[in-house]
């Protein structure tokens, strides 16, 4: 039975077997965790390593090293983009489907390469716009349906600022 933890930090710190960045489809690198996340493994390396997908779709995620990073892997998941513009019920359904997808892939990926500990940052939320009560429920709610099964011991959702780390820590009480 997994621990489901919330802190709030940099996730480029945490000595967790695996964390998870917030990509985009094209894995080339950008602003937020992302950039965050390539200055702290070595931006070279990591590039060199996520050329060779050639791209990841939104929902899926692909494994790194993760370099000179204390986690060992980094899983580079796309969650998807929340557009207000786009707006209806229909695509809000599709863009929880997806976001819920970058979890479920993230915890198969973890299975697959024996990690027992991992911390995932608050996907789209930033730069993508998702809104953040909504994709903390969703975050607390998929990685709950899949974490039995996949011998991941400890999942860590990492907030980056005060208003994300207490949703977690409601959803998680
Ligand atoms: N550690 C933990 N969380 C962080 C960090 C960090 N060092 N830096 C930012 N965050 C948080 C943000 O506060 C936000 O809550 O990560 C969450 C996700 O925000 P973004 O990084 O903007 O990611 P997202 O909304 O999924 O947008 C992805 O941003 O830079 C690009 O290449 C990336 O195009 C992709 C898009």
């Amino acid at each position: 039975m997994g621990r489901l933890d919330s802190i709030l930090a940099d996730i480029t710190t945490l000595q967790v077997d695996a964390i998870v960045n917030a990509a985009n489809q094209q894995l080339k690198g950008g602003g937020g965790v992302d950039g965050a996340i390539h200055r702290a493994a070595g931006a070279q390396e990591l590039l060199a390593a996520t050329a060779k997908f050639g791209g990841c779709a939104t929902g899926d995620a692909v494994p790194t090293p993760g370099f000179r990073l204390p986690a060992k892997w980094i899983f580079h998941a796309v969650g998807p983009v929340w557009s207000v513009a786009r707006g209806g019920s229909a695509a809000e359904d599709r863009a929880d489907s997806l976001l819920a997808s970058c979890y479920r892939r993230c915890i198969e990926l973890a299975r697959e390469h024996d990690v027992c500990s991992i911390a995932f940052p608050a996907i789209s939320t930033g730069i993508y716009r998702f809104p953040p009560d909504r994709a903390a429920r969703i975050a607390v709610a998929t990685v709950n349906e899949v974490l039995d099964e996949s011998g991941v011991e400890e999942v860590i959702f990492c907030a980056f600022n005060d208003e994300t780390h207490a949703l977690y820590c409601d959803l998680l009480r």
